[in-house]
């Protein structure tokens, strides 16, 4: 539970806040991108502006609800907290964030507070990364008919996908390179060829974030791209790669691995952390092209 007397500097005076137990997971600015901010030269986000209307307080309560740390928190009495309906804002999740497609909310801090998604699937649904391993999120999936596969797109984001894949009987899927964060998974990707789990899913390698970081193509329509892409993060561009600070194995490679994806059509791409973008496919190609120009011209800081 967020603590006021830990308020971060820059949150903006109001019922809203932020305290420093932060991690920067950037979960709250895609839910409410006009609420929340980074500060600039810090890891962390504030309150950059209060909720000033139904759908954004709305916006701000998804936020405190699935920050992984429980950062988000509202100054007041008891009557200020009572006047925002918290239970029913942890009763909509998941939610649909496109056909078949929804966000599970509850990040994990045990995966940085990666989102992580359900798809479903008359062969089996997958799960795409792994939210905290809370009974409500069980039931809504075991309401749903389970899963069938866990798509990890590496080390990073596992949290507890190991007790997901226990619960469900679900194969967990990884790459080698990166096997070491889920040793006991049932399906290892390895070298760079994309496979293919029957005609709707295709696991992409795409190595550069980690050695073994992994996308996952949907239907051709959406792209979960992990950690690799963002959007409109740093250049106001659809999609960007996220800071080389960031960039954990090798910015070249993580570079080609962006340029390979053009090759692909997709019109959602679905980010790990960091807005989620649709478009059509030929825009999708341009975004990619000009995220890969621009990844040419940017420093690797992390030079190994
Ligand atoms: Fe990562």
């Amino acid at each position: 539970m967020a603590d006021p007397k830990k308020a971060l500097p820059g949150n903006a005076p109001g019922d809203f806040f932020v305290d420093s137990s932060c991690i920067g997971c950037h979960n709250c600015s895609d839910l409410a991108p006009d609420i929340f901010g980074e500060v600039e030269d810090h890891f962390y986000l504030v309150v950059k502006r209060q909720p000033a209307n139904e759908d954004e307080i709305h916006r701000t309560l998804q936020a405190l609800v699935c920050c992984p740390k429980g950062s988000i928190g509202i100054i007041g009495s008891r009557g200020t907290r009572a006047r925002y309906d918290i239970k029913s804002i942890i009763e909509e999740f998941p939610l649909e964030i496109s056909k078949d497609v929804y966000y599970l909310g509850f990040n994990s801090d045990k995966s940085a507070g990666a989102k992580s998604f359900f798809i479903a699937s008359e062969g089996g649904n997958w799960m795409v990364e792994a939210p905290k391993f809370q009974e409500r999120t069980l039931k809504w999936i075991e309401s749903r008919g389970g899963l069938s596969h866990i798509f990890l797109s590496h080390r990073d984001d596992v949290a507890q996908a190991d007790l997901f894949a226990g619960y469900f009987k679900a194969k967990r899927i990884i790459h080698q390179d990166d096997l070491e964060a889920q040793p006991g998974a049932e399906i290892v990707i390895n070298g760079l060829e994309p496979v293919a789990f029957g005609d709707d899913f295709l696991v992409i390698p795409t190595p550069g974030h980690t050695m073994g970081h992994c996308v996952l193509l949907h239907k051709e329509t959406h792209l979960f791209t992990g950690d690799m892409l963002t959007s409109k993060e740093r250049f106001g561009d659809p999609i960007e790669a996220w800071k080389p600070e960031l960039c954990w194995w090798s910015w070249e490679r993580q570079t080609e691995s962006i340029g390979k994806l053009i090759n692909y059509s997709f019109t959602v791409m679905i980010p790990s952390h960091g807005r989620i973008w649709r478009d059509t496919s030929a825009n999708m190609t341009e975004h990619l092209r000009r995220c890969v120009e621009r990844c040419h011209s940017e420093t690797d800081t992390n030079l190994r």
